[in-house]
């Protein structure tokens, strides 16, 4: 049923799915004096879906309201396909938009929500029907057509807009924040089904979000902002293992965070003193001097826990079993809290508290200049 329905999307009246790439080219915004966005370039292929990343307040809703038309951007070009749609309104670019709060009509039935982008276009009432319908039944909610949104709880909202958006046949679907109301498990699934529709539909995508698991999860590739700024826009476990600055590495995932200095400049490595005593290996996106100060990042299972006499001391200040995993904080000698992850056998324990053990280095980590 799902598939039947999918076909609904993909072959528009003419028979040709629609789907085009967008490119941003040094896109800046200031409201007033404050820059918000910050020489933006993005480029993503038709039917790809990206994760727009970032802390609050960093200029992921600016940037989607400039793509869609609602908002125009201080500097830069917005492409869409071919075209610039920078003098274009809203509703002639081909955007699909889905908002923070789904932003549905209170006094419209979920059929008309969805059929509100239809009415404007000269589509016979049979085919609206018919495309309503279709909708509906993508996004599982055929059965509540004619419930008026404040009957509807926060995911069924949400699965009504995004039929809203996908209507009118989008070349581009923007969907802002679009399961941060929803509980942790009803997400997850939203998530699955949001990718299959994406997917099948080969809609261009963004979706903003500021939670690091559902970019690096859901997205083709991550695009990293920081006030405004684009810090790396890459596939997710390239940003994971590679990240361009000390900024990704410790928003994406844990790191440990230590200060240190260059020692040895190797082939395809350095070798850090730390400033807690021993060394670690790193690798670094930019190149580094012989005698730099650096931070390196270690992540939680680049650390191994042994009795090994070489590695750096430390005292167990918890233990955590989560289940799959093992994690342990530890205090090294200055007091540096650090965090290690390992994954867990049946009956694996954490060491108690206040154990004293050794730390261990099994994966490079990652050294930025300080
Ligand atoms: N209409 C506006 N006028 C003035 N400042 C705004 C406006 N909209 C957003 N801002 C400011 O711009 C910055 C970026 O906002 P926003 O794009 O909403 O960030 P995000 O979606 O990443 O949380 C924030 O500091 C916010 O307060
Ligand atoms: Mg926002």
């Amino acid at each position: 049923m799902l598939l039947r329905s999918l076909k609904g999307i993909c072959m528009s009246t003419s028979g040709q799915p629609a789907s085009l790439g967008l490119a941003l080219e040094r896109i800046f915004h200031h409201y007033g004096d404050t820059p918000v966005v910050d020489d933006v370039s993005l480029a993503l292929a038709p039917g790809e879906l990206i994760a727009l990343l970032g802390p609050s307040g960093c200029g992921k809703t600016t940037l989607l309201k400039i793509i869609a038309g609602f908002q125009r951007q201080t500097a830069g070009i917005v492409r869409i396909g071919n075209n610039t749609v920078d003098a274009l309104p809203p509703n002639r670019r081909r955007v699909g938009i889905v908002f923070q709060n789904y932003a549905l009509f209170p006094h419209m039935s979920v059929a008309q929500n969805v059929a509100y982008g239809l009415d404007v276009t000269r589509m016979e009432r049979q085919a609206k029907q018919a495309r309503v319908g279709a909708m509906l039944e993508l996004v599982q909610m055929a059965h509540l057509a004619d419930r008026y949104p404040r009957q509807l709880s926060g995911g069924q909202q949400q699965r009504v807009a995004i039929a809203r958006a996908l209507a009118v046949q989008p070349s581009i679907l923007l969907l802002d924040e679009p399961f941060a109301a929803l509980d942790k498990a009803l997400r997850l699934d939203m998530q699955i089904e949001l990718k299959r529709i994406q997917r099948n539909a080969g809609i261009t995508t963004i979706i903003v979000t500021h939670d690091q698991e559902e970019a690096l999860s859901m997205a083709d590739r991550v695009a990293l902002l920081n006030r405004g700024k684009l810090e790396q826009f890459a596939a997710p476990t390239e940003i994971y293992d590679r990240p361009a600055t000390l900024f990704v590495n410790t928003f994406v995932g844990t790191a440990n965070v230590l200060d240190g200095r260059i020692e040895a400049v190797d082939a395809d490595s350095y070798t850090v003193v730390l400033d807690v005593g021993g060394t670690v290996r790193a690798m670094a996106p930019h190149a580094l001097a012989h005698g730099a100060k650096v931070k390196v990042c270690l992540r939680p299972e680049a650390l191994t826990v042994t009795e090994h006499p070489d590695g750096l001391p430390a005292t167990v200040e918890v233990g955590l079993p989560l289940g799959s995993s093992i994690v342990h904080e530890l205090r090294l000698a200055n007091g540096t809290l650090l965090k290690t992850a390992a994954p867990r056998s049946a009956g694996d324990q954490p060491l108690p508290g206040g154990a004293q053990v050794r730390l261990r280095q099994h994966a490079p980590a990652v050294a930025f200049p300080s």
